[in-house]
């Protein structure tokens, strides 16, 4: 099976194909994810959460991703791997350098950040060094307290074109990906339009270029609520395999989110 590269994810967005994503933490799913033909896995900071029953994913540190990277790495032979930065970890270029290192080392082929323009300069100086970034706007949990809860983004006219105009920032300091998350399907529209990366959106509606899920939420299993853009999978195929399957047939075929799983 051919690996899945940057230019693979770029070559469906031009084409209209839809990347389909889901976030990972061990060697046995990893493996499992891979086989099917997922085309992503992000080890998420989501790991504060569904791994380690935290109420949000501050706590998580960046040992914490390096070592899940490694143990995702050593399940994957062709899908391609973005380790998240953890809270803190990038609130300046030379930590952003010296930590996204360290996730390249173990086993990452990108890593993602989340923030808007005042990343332009990390985004630029980690790409320059050889480092691909995946930028990630909206609903960004690392900025909970800020937001004050887990709300969705970008509902005033206002508010929506600063997310598409962050989209065009992030592309122009050299961002290849975008994670765009709990937005109205409109904002998930315009911003995939705006940009010439592929936007993989979670909870943004259908018009993005791809959709990714944590993987507890698709398998019905996390340890918090279940998200109004998430889908239990397993309950709807009884099997794990089928649940993932099912799944990248649902994204590909244009199915999955549909207007229940999609914010107005
Ligand atoms: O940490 C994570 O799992 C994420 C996804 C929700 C996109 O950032």
């Amino acid at each position: 099976m051919k690996k899945v590269t940057l230019s693979t994810l770029q070559k469906k967005k031009q084409e209209g194909t839809k990347i389909t994503a889901l976030t990972a933490y061990d060697a046995s799913f990893a493996k499992l994810f891979d086989e099917q033909g997922i085309d992503t896995l992000l080890i998420g900071d989501s790991m504060g959460m569904v791994l380690q029953g935290h109420k949000d994913t501050l706590p998580v540190t960046v040992d914490d991703i390096a070592y899940h990277t490694a143990c995702v790495a050593r399940g994957c032979e062709r899908t391609l791997i973005i380790a998240d930065m953890p809270f803190m970890s990038y609130a300046t270029p030379e930590d952003a350098y010296k930590n996204a290192a360290k996730l390249m080392a173990s086993g990452a082929s990108m890593v993602k950040v989340e923030g808007g323009e005042w990343l332009t300069e990390t985004i630029f100086g980690l790409t320059q060094r050889g480092i691909p970034v995946c930028g990630h706007i909206g609903l960004t949990p690392q900025s909970v307290h800020v937001f004050g809860g887990f709300k969705i983004q970008g509902k005033t006219e206002e508010a929506a074109q600063s997310l598409v105009d962050s989209a065009l920032a992030l592309e122009k300091a050299g961002a290849q990906l975008i994670v765009l998350e709990c937005v109205p399907i409109a904002v998930g529209k315009a911003v995939s339009e705006a940009v010439a990366i592929p936007v993989i959106g979670i909870g943004a509606g259908v018009h993005t270029d791809g959709q990714i899920l944590v993987m507890h939420d698709m398998l019905g299993v996390s340890a918090n609520y279940m998200p109004k853009f998430s889908k239990n999978y397993l309950q709807q195929t009884g099997d794990l395999r089928a649940s993932v399957s099912q799944f990248i047939k649902e994204v590909e075929a244009g199915e999955f989110p549909g207007d229940e799983h999609s914010f107005k």
